[in-house]
This record gives C-alpha cells, structure tokens and sequence, in this order.
C-alpha cells in the first residue's frame, strides 16, 4: 500500500506513513488565480493499492474535487485499487430529505467519488452512520472517542462525567464513558428544520461538583456547547470541558465556549487546528494495516 500526502491532510498523511512504514506519494497542488483545483501524484501508483489521505472540511468544495482529481489520477496511472481516507467527510449531515425540494447531498457526493475512481472509504465519527449505506461501493466510519476520552485519562481525569448534548449522541457519550469509567447522560436538543437554529432543554443531571466533559462528534458554531456549559454550570458542575472529533469552530466558536466556562476545547486533527490534540494517526494507521 501507498499513502498519498494530500493537502488537505498533509501532517495526518505523514503520521500514517511514518506509523505503518508504507511509502509516502507526495502531491504537487494548487489552487489557479480563477479558483480551479490542480493536483499532480508525485510517484509510481502503477499496479498499487493507495490510501489518499484527504478531508474535506473548508473549503469543501474545492477539497472533494481535489479528491476526485487525485483519485482519477491513481486510476489513469493503473493504481489497483484507491481507498479515500476522509476523516471529516462533508455534505454527510445531509443524508435524507428534511423538507421537501432538498437533495440528499452525501449521496450525490457519494456517487461523484465513484465516478472518480474510488473504490473503498473510510471515514471517522461521520454524523450518521446509515449515511454509508447510500455508498455505492464499500464505505464505513471508525470511532475516535475512546482516544479523545484517553486525553483527559492521561492528564489526570478519572471517572468525569461523560455528556452528549442530545440523546442521538448518547452512543459517543457510552463510548467515553468505557474509557473515563464514571457516569453517562444526555440533554435534549431540538433544530427547526427552516433556520436551523436548535433549543436545549435544561433537564436534570446528577453533575454538582462534579468535572464533565461535553462530547460530540462536531462542533460547528458552538451553539450546542455554550448551551450544554451553560446547563452544566447552573446544575453547580465543578469543571467543564469539551471534546469532539472534528472541531469546524466557525466564526468565533473557540470564544463563545471559552467564555461560556469551558476550561478546555480537545479536538482532533480530522480538521487541523491548534485544538487538534489527539491525532487520528494511530487509529488510521491500525485499519490499513489490517488492509495488507
Ligand atoms: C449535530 O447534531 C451535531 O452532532 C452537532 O451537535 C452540531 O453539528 C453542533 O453544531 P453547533 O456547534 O453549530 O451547535
């Protein structure tokens, strides 16, 4: 197997690289003074399995054309085989019909990358996973938690309070609990369909002075979490912090949730940022080695 360094995911590429020993194929890049995308392998593809490490947070358009380009580029240079290692894999919010008139996007995307030439995807904490039963060809997501809850193990914190924001995400709450070994809980969360906008509900929690920590699979304009602190800490929480897998931060989230009394924000490097604590290296490393 070879790694294609793309550039979406450079550093993460280089980490899977350097922890399985596969060759690396770098990638020459960039973007014409028009917008349009270049991509160029750097290497041999000819009668080889690659994995093209590439995520697709923003700019994700210009980033899901990058992939197709790369993947059809493996292609037309007889790769065998193209996995896309996408760990924040966008449009996949949008898999069924809310309101009528609206597509289901990660569908459509689904279907571009097929085109391309991709045969296998695997992704990380993808919003839901029935969103992969609308893949045209093998397609699964991994779970980064237990090694977002194993940050907090290794600084220290022991039996926190592990807490969704709603109960859809209790699943991501179980799993950090396994990992923290204290207690598990939910809010309620509601989104109007037109707006957007989403309400929580302030129900009780066993949380007085106790440490929490906030899980989730993204953050995006930190609504959900500056809503949850604000609960946590009129429920008397000692402590609280954050952890997601893929921290989006639009605007100026990082602020709202710092200023909302959250002591700390751990995201990890599915979208790079000076949150990405926890690399997703070793977990992606361990599915393709299972691969050869
Ligand atoms: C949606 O339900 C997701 O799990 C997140 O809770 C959501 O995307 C967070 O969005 P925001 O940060 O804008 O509240």
């Amino acid at each position: 197997m070879k790694i294609v360094v793309a550039p979406a995911s450079s550093e993460l590429a280089e980490r899977i690289a350097h922890l399985t020993g596969f060759e690396k194929i770098l990638v020459a890049s960039r973007i014409f003074p028009d917008g349009e995308s270049y991509v160029r392998l750097e290497g041999d593809v000819q009668g080889e399995h690659v994995a093209i490490v590439q995520t697709t947070c923003a700019p994700q358009d210009s980033r899901l054309l990058q992939l197709a380009f790369m993947a059809a580029a493996a292609k037309r240079n007889k790769a065998k085989k193209v996995t896309a290692i996408v760990p924040y894999l966008a449009y996949a919010r949008q898999d069924k019909i809310f309101l009528q008139g609206e597509n289901i996007s990660i569908e459509t995307i689904a279907k571009m990358l097929q085109a391309a030439g991709i045969d296998q995807l695997i992704t990380v904490n993808i919003h839901e996973a029935n969103a992969l039963e609308l893949f045209p060809f093998p397609a699964r997501t991994i779970t980064a938690i237990p090694l977002l809850a194993k940050y907090f193990v290794d600084r220290g914190v022991k039996n926190a309070f592990a807490l969704s924001p709603d109960k859809g995400a209790m699943y991501i709450a179980r799993q950090a609990q396994t990992i923290l070994g204290g207690e598990v809980g939910h809010l309620e969360k509601q989104r109007d369909r037109y707006t957007g906008q989403t309400t929580q509900t302030a129900k009780h929690l066993d949380v007085k002075g106790k440490i929490v920590i906030i899980f989730d699979d993204i953050i995006s304009t930190g609504g959900t979490i500056v809503g949850a602190a604000k609960i946590l800490k009129e429920q008397g929480a000692q402590k609280v912090f954050t952890a997601c897998v893929h921290g989006l931060l639009i605007g100026d989230a990082e602020k709202r949730i710092l200023d909302a009394g959250v002591e700390e924000i751990v995201c990890t490097d599915s979208v790079p940022s000076k949150n990405s604590k926890v690399s997703l290296a070793p977990l992606i490393s361990q599915e393709l080695k299972a691969q050869v």
